[in-house]
């Protein structure tokens, strides 16, 4: 159970205990993390699950799919090397100490 920091826009910070497998977006929801909406249910229709992830973690995590970047183009404060949508990402335990920030939208 690789540990994960999501940290909101206002800064606080919320470590859980992910289940490798799950998806980030599931990780977070299922701990009742603030800002990650998942309107669709993780399936790649809405957005609400964008999230930052440094590119130095670019080794570990799946790189993304076509629609993926459909769906980030109708996002905001998209950051071309950050931006991910978590419902697209399958834990790993590489993700251990993985820290994930919410951009502003995402309150
Ligand atoms: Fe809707 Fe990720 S939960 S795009």
């Amino acid at each position: 159970m690789p540990k994960i920091t999501f940290v909101t826009h206002a800064g606080q910070e919320h470590p859980v205990d992910a289940k490798v497998g799950e998806s980030l977006m599931q990780a977070a929801t299922s701990n009742l993390v603030p800002g990650v909406l998942a309107d669709c249910g993780g399936n790649c229709a809405c957005a609400t699950c964008h999230v930052y992830l440094d590119a130095s973690w670019g080794a570990v995590v799946s790189e993304r799919a076509a629609g993926e970047q459909e769906m980030l183009d109708f996002a905001l404060h998209v950051r071309p090397d950050e931006s991910r949508l978590s419902c697209q990402i399958p834990v790993v335990p590489e993700f251990e100490g993985l820290v994930v920030h919410l951009p502003e939208s995402q309150i």
